[in-house]
């Protein structure tokens, strides 16, 4: 037998915005192996993740696949990744009452508080993308919104590993960051525009541009998992996820859909002492629908 043992790892995990997040899913399989989490949401949607850790009634998407653990988490902090310091942010957003309450909620706030929590991070889990005109072609995106989105959507990779690479650096097995991206960014999607689909490609390069830097700095591990679509809040947002959904599955060589547990395992593989000789790959878990020609 071959366990995947992640006891005494500690995983860093963005992008929970509810219980349908590919991101609550990851974290539930790498608490499962062992993993203590800490999350970095929103300063928008602190309040409601701390809600589905807590509530009664959502018990049941707490669970992990033993059926009786649940999924606990050190500390939610919030972080809007478009911000890399204090001194970056608008008069606007600071003064926002839902957002100055928490002080400093940059990716420099959020790298000091989880310090705070931990000398070592060994996973970090980028699951964070936003477009304002995702419903817009890419003709019509206007540029401030696609170069938002791809400050919110490719570069926080950027920003995030290097606040967090001195703490993730030469970790026992290597440290290892694993992003999530979509076919989009290297196919024609004719509707995933506002700057997605730039945002996206923008972030697979960079998973190897950051692969080469940091795996020869510090050791440190980065990966990409491309997901099929699947409905979560934001592909909700999208308009026809699922049409896309039901056209991958047409399609496929596995004619299903694919499942947020499926992306979890992946992760978990990408994440793990298995995948040690493996970085700067984008891994598709789509049921095959990327290799496929029409
Ligand atoms: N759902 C799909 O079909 C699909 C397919 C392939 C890849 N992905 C990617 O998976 C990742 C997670 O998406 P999801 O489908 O789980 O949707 P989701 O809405 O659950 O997750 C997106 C998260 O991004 C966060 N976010 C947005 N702007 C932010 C900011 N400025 N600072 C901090 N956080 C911010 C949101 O709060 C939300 O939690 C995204 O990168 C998405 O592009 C999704």
């Amino acid at each position: 037998m071959i366990p995947i043992d992640l006891t005494g790892q500690v995983a860093l995990i963005t992008g929970v915005g509810d219980n349908e997040s590919f991101a609550w899913f990851i974290a539930k399989t790498l608490q499962a192996a062992g993993a203590k989490i800490i999350f970095s949401c929103h300063p928008r949607v602190v309040g409601i993740v701390e809600s589905f850790l807590e509530r009664d009634m959502d018990r049941e998407a707490r669970l992990l696949p033993d059926g009786k653990t649940e999924l606990k988490v050190e500390k939610v902090i919030p972080c809007d990744v478009s911000f890399d310091a204090m001194e970056d942010v608008d008069e606007k957003t600071r003064t926002d009452r839902r957002y100055a309450k928490y002080g400093d909620f940059t990716i420099h706030g959020c790298a000091e508080q989880v310090k705070q929590l931990t000398p070592h991070v060994d996973i970090m889990i980028h699951s964070v993308a936003f477009s304002r005109e995702i419903k817009n072609s890419q003709a019509q995106t206007s540029r401030k919104a696609y170069l938002e989105a791809i400050s919110i959507s490719a570069y926080s990779l950027t920003g995030m590993l290097r606040a967090f690479a001195p703490m993730m650096a030469h970790r026992p097995g290597g440290g290892s960051v694993v992003s999530l991206t979509y076919l989009g960014g290297e196919r024609v999607v004719p509707h995933y525009g506002g700057g997605m689909s730039t945002a996206k490609s923008a972030l697979q390069i960079d998973t190897k541009q950051l692969a080469f830097h940091y795996g020869r700095e510090f050791g440190i591990r980065v990966n990409a998992i491309s997901a099929g679509p699947y409905a979560s809040r934001a592909a909700k947002g999208i308009g026809d996820i699922f049409q896309m959904i039901e056209h991958a599955r047409e399609k496929s060589p596995l004619p299903r859909p694919i499942t947020a547990e499926e992306v979890a395992h992946a992760t978990l593989f990408l994440c793990s002492p298995l995948a040690s000789a493996v970085t700067g790959q984008i891994l598709y878990v789509d049921c095959g629908y990327n290799i496929m020609g029409v």
